[in-house]
């Protein structure tokens, strides 16, 4: 399929990409480098400098390379920094992601994959979590993110868009030869802060309700992430809108997450222990059944080594992450 990938230069959206690209799609990127990096875009990928909210340049490249369908990872995607700006994280994921539909819709367009999250949950009433649970998000970006999938029950129910929301988990890891992995700046990410090692690891928190007092998450490697989209955007079904859990269905404690750094690096990561972030769930695991059974989804890296490997891998190889912004 030809497939717009928004967000491709980012870190899920340019490995999904390459992972298009590798199983017979031709992957197109859109995206405003604000936060994605020009050399994570592969080769077999153009690139398309732009914002999702540029309504003609949407229509124009929808309709000049015959897109199919679209995913859509282009987002603000930073739970603390959307409490300091929630208008700006709606802007982008809500009206942003509004006007990027419409111009799709307009140009023919009848797939959209939409990059959900878990954080749709908030502090979740049960765990693991499936799709049915209350979904109460306790931030702005959860709450961009809740919003934007409502709309897409609505379009795909009044017509013939086929939807498909993928809620992440916390994705980890990188390309396998660490050709292609996690670069944000500022990085505020567990796995590349903990690699990172340049100043002792800060524990958020270590008063949670969990087993060793720090929190829990359900990490899935982003090669798996980027096999979830293949297979959402293979299946949305015309009218509908599905809405799936991508994890792994198994938790790990940032104690947890140090430790196995230490022992798979060699480093010793000092940690000290800070304050909690405001709207940190204490844990968030998927309970999976529904995208295994729908889509046939099994995660083929399903260990915290492996992830935490290939991060490694990654940031050695690029202590300093793209060369280019
Ligand atoms: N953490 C620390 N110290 C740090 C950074 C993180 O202890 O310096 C802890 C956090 O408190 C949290 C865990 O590590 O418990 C994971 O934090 P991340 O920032 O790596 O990831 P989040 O769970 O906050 O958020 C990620 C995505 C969100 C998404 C969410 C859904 O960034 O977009 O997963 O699970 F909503």
């Amino acid at each position: 399929m030809r497939v717009l990938v928004t967000g491709g230069a980012g870190y899920i959206g340019s490995v999904t990409t390459r992972w298009l690209a590798q199983t017979g799609h031709q992957p197109i990127v859109l995206d405003d480098l604000s936060t994605g990096h020009r050399a994570a875009v592969c080769d077999g990928a153009a690139l398309v400098i732009g914002s999702i909210d540029d309504r003609a340049l949407v229509r124009q490249l929808v309709e000049r390379e015959s897109i199919e369908a679209v995913i859509h990872l282009a987002a603000r995607s930073l739970v603390q920094e959307s409490l300091r700006d929630p208008l700006g994280y709606h802007e982008t994921n809500v009206a942003g992601s509004i006007s990027l539909l419409q111009a799709c819709l307009a140009g023919g367009v009848e797939r959209f994959v939409f990059s959900s999250s878990a954080a749709v949950y908030g502090v979740p009433t049960q765990v693991p979590i499936n799709e049915q649970t209350p979904l109460n998000p306790i931030s702005p970006y959860g709450q961009s993110k809740l919003l934007f999938e409502k709309i897409l029950t609505d379009v795909s129910g009044a017509g013939q868009l086929a939807a498909v929301s993928l809620r992440y988990f916390n994705a980890a890891g990188a390309w396998p030869d660490g050709s292609l992995g996690e670069d944000h700046r500022p990085e505020t990410h567990l796995i590349p802060l903990v690699l990172r090692s340049k100043e002792p690891f800060r524990i958020a928190g270590s008063d949670y309700p969990t087993e060793d007092g720090t929190c829990v998450r359900d990490f899935v490697h982003v090669c798996d992430l980027a096999e979830a989209h293949r297979l959402a955007l293979e299946s949305a079904q015309p009218g509908d809108h599905a809405i799936f859990n991508v994890g792994v269905g198994r938790g790990y404690s940032v104690r947890q997450v140090v430790e196995t750094a230490r022992q798979l690096t060699g480093l010793e990561i000092p940690s000290i222990e800070g304050p909690r972030r405001p709207s940190d769930p204490p844990s968030l695991v998927a309970d999976t059944t529904r995208i295994q059974h729908a889509l046939g989804f099994a995660p083929r890296h399903p260990g915290l080594e492996t992830m935490i490997e290939s991060a490694w891998a990654w940031h050695q190889a690029h202590p300093s992450g793209y060369a280019t912004p």
